[in-house]
């Protein structure tokens, strides 16, 4: 084995795609996946890889310093890919502190492990913080957030993500820790758990539910498939250069209501309804507090220094991602049994 890598979330939605890739692509490297397994981590994500000899999972939080210290001084870990997060805007308007707890102090229990194990000795290392679109805030109708702009974050899950990567960069600058963040926007695909929007779209128009709209459905997200961001990933991780930002997006903008109508006319035909059947479900309910109006990811740096860009055309992602759904039932059924029920039950009951 040539190299150590602790990937952390890794039962979760990207982290399942980012585990995948690297344990196919790299078979000399050992890929270790971190994960508490909360609610949104789920290791059926990865059946297809578990056996693999280049793959182990650890059970664990990273908010455990104690845990995380010994864990570094056992494996000696020679890079990681951060993921773990409570990564949900909804779950952090209604419980903040989780999100402090582990975006911000799980993310310094690992540098500190980190720093700890190497010292000042980082050659061939790399802590790799995987971050959102979101730390830059909101736009208006025109422009686009490139790796300069000011952070301006306006939820409580925005603001943690921010705040670790501060602590992330301000660890390059204090300890050298060699360190590179990249900022995505929203990514979609399979295995995404459905609080967010378009699987938990996809499964109440399966099941013939209303469909929440936030507001009025103005609000505008670029939308990437996460099978492109994992490969974005693979390539900083190889390629990008040590205390740099890149930013990651699919040049794909969508006003929610718009995405919506489109999902309602591929659901259609997949379903065998007349078509506008659907769209009869679309249901405008309460906005959410703060609501940023519109992201748009400025990702020619990447582009340009890395030669990355998004692979697939949004309509031909969605159509796959929605067959993937229908394929999957019952990985649908799984995740959304017991208690998700209440959760979702507390979160659009009095909308
Ligand atoms: P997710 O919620 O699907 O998965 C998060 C994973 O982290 C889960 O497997 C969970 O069990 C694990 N986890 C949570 N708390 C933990 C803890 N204390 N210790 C160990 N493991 C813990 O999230 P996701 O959508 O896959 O996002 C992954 C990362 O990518 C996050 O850092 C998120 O901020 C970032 N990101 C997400 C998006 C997006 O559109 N989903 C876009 C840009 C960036
Ligand atoms: P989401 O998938 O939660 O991602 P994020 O908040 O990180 O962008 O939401 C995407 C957009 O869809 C966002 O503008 C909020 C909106 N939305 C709804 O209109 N209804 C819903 O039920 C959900 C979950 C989100």
């Amino acid at each position: 084995m040539t190299k150590k890598i602790l990937i952390t979330g890794g039962a979760g939605f990207i982290g399942s795609h980012v585990i995948r890739t690297m344990v196919n692509n790299y078979p000399d490297y050992h890929i270790y996946n971190l994960d508490k397994l909360t609610y949104a981590g789920n290791l059926k994500n990865l059946t297809d890889i578990e056996n693999k000899s280049n793959y182990s999972f650890i059970k664990g939080d990273i908010v455990d310093d104690a845990f995380i210290m010994k864990l570094f001084d056992d494996y000696k870990f020679d890079s990681v890919i951060h993921l773990a997060a409570e990564s949900h805007v909804d779950r952090s308007i209604s419980n903040p502190n989780a999100f402090i707890h582990t975006n911000i102090v799980g993310t310094v229990n690992l540098l500190n492990a980190f720093r700890n194990i190497w010292k000042d000795n980082f050659a061939e290392k790399l802590f790799y913080h995987i971050s959102t679109d979101e730390v830059y805030g909101s736009l208006g109708e025109e422009g686009m957030f490139t790796e300069e702009t000011a952070y301006d974050p306006r939820s409580p899950y925005s603001a943690s993500k921010a705040s670790s990567d501060h602590l992330v960069r301000a660890y390059y600058h204090t300890f050298n820790l060699p360190v590179v963040i990249s900022n995505c926007s929203n990514n979609y695909g399979a295995y995404q758990f459905p609080e967010k929007l378009i699987p938990l779209a996809i499964n109440n128009i399966k099941n013939r539910k209303p469909i929440p709209v936030y507001g009025k459905g103005e609000n505008v997200r670029d939308w990437l498939w996460v099978n492109d961001h994992a490969a974005a990933i693979d390539l900083i991780f190889h390629k990008g250069r040590v205390g740099e930002t890149y930013n990651i997006g699919g040049n794909n903008e969508w006003r929610n209501i718009d995405l919506i109508r489109l999902l309602c006319e591929v659901m259609d035909e997949k379903l065998g309804r007349e078509k506008g059947e659907s769209s009869e479900l679309i249901t405008f309910v309460k906005d959410r507090a703060g609501h940023d109006l519109r992201y748009a990811i400025d990702s020619s740096k990447i582009q340009n220094e890395l030669g990355w860009k998004p692979s697939v055309d949004f309509k031909e992602g969605l159509r796959n991602t929605v067959d993937w759904y229908m394929d999957n039932q019952q990985w649908m059924e799984d995740v959304t049994s017991g208690t998700y029920q209440n959760y979702y039950k507390e979160q659009y009951d009095n909308r």
